[in-house]
């Protein structure tokens, strides 16, 4: 079998304040393989977001041991953290996190702005037109945010987590300010992202997205049901806010 492109050993985190210990990770083990599409379903406050942010290295796990390409990250230093984060790592989330003051075109290029080895603005220029036109948003290039449907926004959010070509998506409920028709295009696009070698790790409510990864996985109180269980998904989707675009 492949190496993973990442692996969790014991990971717990538990977050402390003076007055009590909340133990939202309690033990996790996990391996994503390269070309995986894996969705992660639980109960509200199961830890599914605090697994992610530690994926993602924004966060740093209690204990236990936690390889990229095999290589320990888990305790790494804020700043080596960041230089990881941005080479290998994508993230698009549910409230999109745009910035607002910023052009779509320079939202997408924020992430090129980062990187240790620096593109010229030329070579910037076409990584961002390729991801805007992928996404179908290239006509909408200097608007900002703001001037953009829900279905649209989240489609920049994409191409912004996909201009540095990252190793790994991260994506918590990617549907959850959608309504049904712009929550299943979103979809599709990861779907098609999968197919063409893109490694997805999704969190969802909703168990008709989550059926759509290759691999379910339950997260259940701050621990992993056995990979790939058929656990229950009693749980619904959260009524939330939909945005009609
Ligand atoms: N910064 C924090 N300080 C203290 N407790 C926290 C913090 N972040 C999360 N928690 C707690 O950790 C647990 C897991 O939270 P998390 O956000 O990971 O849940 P979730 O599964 O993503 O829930 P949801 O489906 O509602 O988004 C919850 O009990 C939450 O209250
Ligand atoms: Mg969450």
């Amino acid at each position: 079998m492949r190496d993973p492109i990442l692996e969790m050993t014991g990971i717990t985190k538990v977050f402390s304040t003076e007055e009590m210990d909340t133990h939202a990770l309690r033990g996790v083990d996990l391996a994503i393989y390269p070309g995986d599409f894996v969705s992660i379903c639980g109960p509200s406050g199961c830890g599914k977001s605090t697994l992610l942010s530690l994926l993602g290295l924004l966060d740093t796990p209690s204990s236990g041991r936690y390889a990229i390409d095999n290589i320990d990250v888990s305790k790494l230093t804020p700043a080596a953290a960041a230089t990881v984060r941005n080479e290998k790592i994508g993230f698009i989330f549910q409230s999109f996190n745009l910035i607002d003051e910023l052009s779509v075109f320079d939202n997408i290029a924020l992430p090129l702005r980062y990187r240790r080895v620096k593109l010229s603005n030329a070579e910037a220029r076409e990584k961002v037109m390729q991801c805007l036109h992928k996404m179908g948003m290239a006509h909408r290039v200097s608007h900002r945010p703001n001037q953009l449907s829900g279905g649209q926004q989240q489609r920049v959010a994409i191409a912004r987590a996909l201009v540095s070509e990252p190793v790994l998506l991260l994506v918590d409920e990617p549907t959850g300010n959608l309504d049904s028709r712009n929550g299943d295009a979103v979809m599709d696009i990861l779907r098609e992202l999968n197919n063409h070698g893109t490694t997805i790790c999704m969190v969802t409510h909703d168990p008709r997205y989550a059926d759509m990864a290759s691999r379910k996985l339950h997260l259940l109180d701050g621990k992993m049901l056995d990979a790939d269980a058929d656990a229950p998904t009693s749980y619904q989707t959260q009524p939330g806010g939909t945005i009609s675009v």
